[in-house]
């Protein structure tokens, strides 16, 4: 029989992609040629892939939502969204289906986790800078960052909206407190709840709005959003750790070469002109997107899938009794996200002879829309130099991250106080003190 011939290099990996390109060609084809990978560019900056320059961060919020949605698909044949079944159906999927308590503690814990990896995901974007341009052309991070706020809230309201759904006394009084602060805005305030809960009480109305809102309408805006968000980062020419980097070269001169003249009447000898110019960074401090970030990106998917997997076997979930809108729990704590706006609400009520300042006012619509304005305009507002772009803790920037990481322990701190300091009638206690035991509220 004849033999047959060896395979060109790269002809089996252009069929199946590999993570083993023979030439850099080889790892082009294995982008253009995937349907998942062909969105990614071709080669990346080296540097902006270190695991200690975005610590994966993005990514792993990324992998925490796809996780939340393979995990809220079965879970969706299982749930019955009307307030007379939904609590018995989360106690179903807990105690009769199999492997529903571990289901629907990946689906919570994978909830928690994403609101963490987005906050760190966007302090380490803030100590970076990387919401600044750099030297590239036609760059936009700042609008990065603007959806990237729009993202974060996305995150706490998907949150918010999947808290209702078990319907038990935990699920209905976090909502009840956590609507309630909407009410305090000046005029609209009442209404906005009203829109919210869809009536002036939380019931059949307000579970089938959270739930179309939770399972499809916020879902599909994450999903669209982040698409936008990394089309941008591609855009923006990579991490501004790339920009940085080509803002480091420093320009080199090009001798001039011994070379031939063309002249009308011949050949003539001659010198081309001296050429100041950047070295070309291309060749040096970039790699193939296959293997290496791809690689990079699956460990940090594939890692954080595996850890809330394993996680979620000793975290169980809660489920409380039944909702019952006449007896309030005593205190009734919002979700834990929201839990220093609570305290903010609790402490800030202002009392001047007749005149009450409403706390609620203060704490539930004043601060955080001032943090969120601020937050969102902050590119705008940050006046450090281009050449601080891309780079931890730069000195241009010391001021701002300083009071960036007061913001932060401060809103850390007050939802600790409000987690575990905050007994019956909102009182306080010091850790180790045991709150008395009151009955609830009737
Ligand atoms: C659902 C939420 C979010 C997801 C899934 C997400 C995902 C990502 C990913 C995968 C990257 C690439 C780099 C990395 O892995 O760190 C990235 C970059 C970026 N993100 Fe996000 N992000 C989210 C929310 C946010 C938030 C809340 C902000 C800030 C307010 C933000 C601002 C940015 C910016 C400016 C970049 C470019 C960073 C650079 O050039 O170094 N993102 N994001």
């Amino acid at each position: 029989m004849a033999q047959q011939p060896p395979e060109a290099p790269g002809v089996r990996s252009r069929r199946f992609w590999s993570l083993r390109p023979r030439s850099d060609r080889d790892a082009g084809d294995a982008i253009t040629s995937n349907f998942l990978l062909h969105a990614m560019p071709a080669k990346v900056s080296n540097a902006s892939m270190a695991w200690t320059y975005s610590f994966w961060l993005g990514t792993i919020t990324a992998a925490l939502f796809l996780l939340l949605v393979l995990s809220g698909l079965p879970l969706l044949f299982l749930y019955v969204p009307s307030v007379e079944r939904a609590y018995q159906s989360v106690k179903d999927i807990e105690y009769v289906v199999s492997f529903g308590k571990w289901l629907r503690a990946v689906h919570r814990v994978a909830a928690h986790g994403m609101v963490i990896a987005v906050v760190f995901h966007l302090a380490r974007v803030f100590f970076t800078g990387a919401y600044k341009n750099g030297v590239g052309r036609n760059q936009h991070r700042e609008w990065n960052w603007v959806i990237g706020v729009v993202l974060l809230l996305l995150t706490l309201f998907l949150s918010f909206t999947g808290y209702l759904l078990p319907w038990d006394q935990l699920a209905f009084w976090a909502v009840t407190v956590g609507t309630n602060i909407a009410s305090a805005i000046p005029w609209v305030g009442p209404s906005v709840r009203e829109l919210l809960i869809g009536g002036r009480e939380i019931e059949q109305a307000t579970l089938i709005r959270f739930y179309v809102l939770h399972i499809v309408v916020l879902p599909g805006a994450v999903a669209a959003l982040f698409g936008y968000h990394m089309w941008r980062v591609r855009k923006d020419g990579g991490l501004a750790r790339a920009d940085r980097e080509e803002q480091l070269e420093t320009p080199r001169t090009v001798p001039p070469t011994p070379t031939k003249t063309y002249t009308l009447l011949g050949v003539a000898r001659g010198t081309a002109p001296t050429v100041t110019a950047k070295t070309l960074i291309a060749a040096d401090t970039t790699v193939n997107a296959v293997p290496d970030l791809v690689r990079r990106a699956l460990i940090a998917t594939l890692g954080t899938i595996a850890l809330i997997s394993i996680l979620a076997v000793f975290i169980a979930s809660p489920l409380e009794e039944p909702a019952n809108p006449l007896i309030t729990p005593n205190p009734a704590k919002a979700p834990w996200y929201f839990l220093w706006l609570q305290e903010i609400v609790t402490d800030t009520t202002i009392h001047l002879g007749s005149f009450t300042i409403n706390g609620a006012f203060i704490g539930g619509v004043i601060l955080p829309g001032l943090l969120i304005g601020v937050l969102t305009l902050w590119p705008w507002l940050d006046r450090s130099p281009r050449e601080a772009t891309g780079e931890w803790f730069h000195p241009a920037r010391r001021t701002q991250n300083l009071v960036f990481i007061v913001v932060m322990v401060a809103i850390l701190l007050l939802t600790y106080i409000g987690m575990e300091m905050r007994g019956p009638y909102w009182e306080f206690f010091w850790p180790w003190e045991t709150w008395p035991s009151l009955p609830s509220r009737i």
